[in-house]
């Protein structure tokens, strides 16, 4: 697979992203939280009406690489052993309207806990679409023991508006997953950096498939 094109806008974005980087960090400061509430017996996760509360920001790490490719796929043979997940979500600025053409940039580990430091497994960016929605079909990451410590299961995020700084955060996996054999609540509470409000609404997992959702609320040019 060739990562070799990289359009003059995502050039653009990317640029953007380094002017933008003090604005996230201060609004993150003051932002409040509103955890999401989600159903579990819903076939569906209700939307939460959006507060305007700027989705909380967290650390990048160091295993963040650039140019990845283009695609909400990210489940390939080298994967699928992992417990498959596919969630969606939609991006609002914090007045609540939905952001169309927000990059979002997803990046996590793998069914073992190891990223894909030489390649581009479980890599991936991609813009919402008119109505601010986007999708991710990948898998569950396993926890893993790095230099934060023991990491409960997360999936590392970048959103962006058009011109709009860049979020940078992590989301997590509620108590009751199950995957891997590992105690999902144990590993939330032991992990020194989660932030419970970017914890994926879950369904039930049938024939083995976990379906979720997240919607980000990030600012935007016109709404620092
Ligand atoms: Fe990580």
């Amino acid at each position: 697979m060739s990562h070799a094109h990289h359009t003059p806008s995502r050039r653009s974005f990317i640029r953007t992203s380094a002017l933008g980087a003090t604005s996230v960090a201060i609004g993150a400061a003051a932002a409040t939280a509103a955890a999401p509430v989600a159903d579990a017996t819903a076939p569906w996760p209700v939307t939460p009406a959006c507060s305007g509360h700027e989705t909380p920001a967290a650390m990048e790490g160091p295993l963040f690489k650039p140019n990845s490719p283009e695609t909400t796929q990210f489940v390939t043979p080298g994967t699928s052993a992992g417990v498959l997940l596919d969630f969606t979500g939609v991006v609002y600025a914090t007045d609540c309207k939905p952001v169309s053409g927000a990059l979002l940039e997803f990046w996590q580990c793998d069914q073992n806990g190891d990223y894909d430091t030489a390649g581009f497994s479980l890599r991936g960016h991609q813009y919402s679409g008119a109505d601010g929605s986007y999708r991710l079909s990948t898998i569950v990451p396993r926890d893993y023991y790095g230099r934060w410590g023991r990491r409960a299961p997360h999936i590392h995020t970048q959103v962006q508006a058009p011109g709009g700084p860049v979020l940078v955060t992590q989301l997590y996996f509620p108590d009751n997953t199950q995957a891997y054999g590992r105690n999902f609540a144990e590993l939330n509470a032991g992990d020194a950096l989660i932030n419970r409000a970017c914890t994926l609404a879950l369904n039930p997992p049938r024939g083995g498939r976990y379906t979720g959702r997240f919607d980000f609320v990030i600012k935007t040019r016109g709404n620092l």
